[in-house]
């Protein structure tokens, strides 16, 4: 057998694109609530339009999303079903601290999670947190500015505090920040950053990562005091990046892309801001003020293993003429001629999943877990209602087969694998319900409409063969 016995096969989900109930059990308003579909979601998510509360001229997918509040018990019955091993989730800040800086936790948000958890556990299906999924109460955005003030270590460090005391003996395996690298392509849907007419976004930017940075070290510090088994991983959106062709320039571009991303893993993990990143804040003229005990903090407290999502490889030139863009995971990339594309333009690259474990492998020698993959298409139920998903279970049999191969012959140490969206649910970039990833259909439009019933795929009893045979039976 080529995967480890205890492999956590599974899926994954994030608060605001899946439990809906934005305001239910006293939970507070965060900023991925104020996000709206539609032509303005992308301008608001990267700050460059503000929208501090809800208004009536746009829909909010994440307010009622696909309900998993009140569908948890029947949605982690089929995941149960499917056999999964293990399942991620995120928790909603605003559920366990409604403003963010409140004097006690929110009972009933944490009642909500225990729940869910023992849901799970109850099916012996490990539960694989993420603390924060792009979410940032909006009390602490209006009142501080959000990651751009040294304030957010200690509101962070509390929310730590607070889960891993409750839930100590429930979930192993926590995620300090997803995509920690998106911060810098989409500062207010990933971390509630607004900008100042006029002020120097970069160093805004670079100073709340170094907020983030020294708060996923605390937390790593204060997981494993509560409880040593605790196993704390940070979380990159991941994929190697290509060179357009073999001239050294678009090599080099290749190489200064792919450390753009790694500066924060290389911290995370190694526990020290590298020369290089030092040597472009030099060049940027960006000074990060930094607290007495910080450096200490990083090297002593790194992570216990490294996860990433992967959606396909990414592709860059040095020669300007060369534009031919693409869509991917909000990254710019180039359209690479040997590679498919989704139906949203991703480019679909299974190798590059391997090739980029390598290199993450090679970077931080830790065990690796790939938390997000999966193919974003339109299901179209036949007249019963089915879905024939062939075209993401080729995708995932694809990947599947590609870190095998990285286990198999490269040696790379790889924990798990969680899909994307295993029940379908909102698209992050652009708020739609019809870019589905999930074994599950959910029926909801993009417009808000459906019964929300869920219906297996295809797919679903595809996954359910993989998972029982280890990998194994993959046809
Ligand atoms: C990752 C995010 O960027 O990609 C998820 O962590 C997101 O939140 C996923 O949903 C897929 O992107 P999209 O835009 O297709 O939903």
């Amino acid at each position: 057998m080529v995967l480890r016995k205890d492999f956590l096969w599974g899926g994954a989900t994030a608060a605001n694109q899946f439990e809906g109930g934005y305001l239910d059990g006293n939970k507070g308003l965060s900023n991925v609530d104020v996000i709206p579909a539609g032509k303005d979601r992308v301008s608001v998510m990267k700050g460059k339009m503000k929208m501090m509360e809800c208004d009536n001229l746009h829909y909010y997918p994440s307010h009622e999303a696909v309900d998993f509040y009140h569908h948890y018990k029947e949605d982690i019955a089929l995941l149960a079903e499917m056999g999964f091993k293990c399942f991620r989730l995120s928790i909603a800040w605003t559920r366990i601290f409604p403003n963010g800086d409140d004097a006690t936790p929110n009972e009933e948000g944490l009642k909500f999670y225990e729940d869910v958890f023992d849901e799970c556990l109850k099916y012996g299906i490990e539960p694989l947190v993420t603390i924060t999924h792009f979410d940032v109460p909006m009390n602490l955005v209006r009142t501080i500015g959000s990651w751009r003030s040294r304030k957010m270590i200690d509101h962070y460090e509390r929310l730590c505090k607070t889960i891993f005391s409750r839930y100590k003996d429930k979930v192993k395996y926590w995620l300090t920040f997803n995509e920690i690298n998106m911060l810098l392509h989409l500062p207010f849907g990933s971390s509630g950053l607004v900008f100042e007419e006029g002020e120097n976004e970069e160093t805004v930017k670079y100073q709340a990562a170094h907020h983030q940075l020294v708060a996923s070290a605390k937390a790593t510090e204060i997981a494993h005091q509560i409880n040593p088994e605790i196993k704390i991983g940070c979380m990159l959106a991941g994929a190697s990046t290509y060179p357009y062709t073999c001239a050294p320039e678009d090599v080099w571009k290749a190489m200064t892309r792919d450390r753009e991303h790694y500066f924060f893993v290389d911290i995370q993990s190694r526990g020290e801001y590298p020369n290089y990143v030092k040597k472009m804040f030099e060049r940027m003229n960006i000074s990060i003020k930094m607290e007495d005990g910080d450096e200490e903090l990083l090297k002593k407290h790194t992570v216990d293993f490294v996860s990433f999502s992967y959606y396909g490889s990414r592709l860059t030139s040095a020669d300007p003429k060369v534009n031919s863009q693409t869509a991917a995971n909000l990254f710019p990339t180039l359209r690479n001629p040997h590679l498919k594309v989704s139906e949203w333009g991703w480019q679909i690259d299974p190798l590059g999943l391997r090739i980029t474990l390598n290199a993450l492998y090679d970077r931080y020698q830790k065990p690796l877990v790939i938390v997000e993959n999966g193919l974003g298409a339109i299901d179209k139920p036949d007249k019963n209602g089915y879905i024939e998903d062939d075209d993401r279970i080729e995708y995932i049999r694809e990947h599947i087969k590609a870190f095998k191969s990285a286990v198999e012959e490269d040696g790379v140490d790889l924990l798990g694998y969680t899909t994307w969206g295993c029940i379908d649910l909102v698209s992050s970039s652009t708020g739609e319900m019809s870019k589905r990833y999930g074994f599950i259909y959910v029926d909801k439009d993009d417009q808000g409409h459906g019964t929300l019933k869920r219906i297996k795929k295809k797919s679903f009893n595809w996954y359910k063969k993989v998972i029982s045979s280890n990998g194994e039976e993959l046809d």
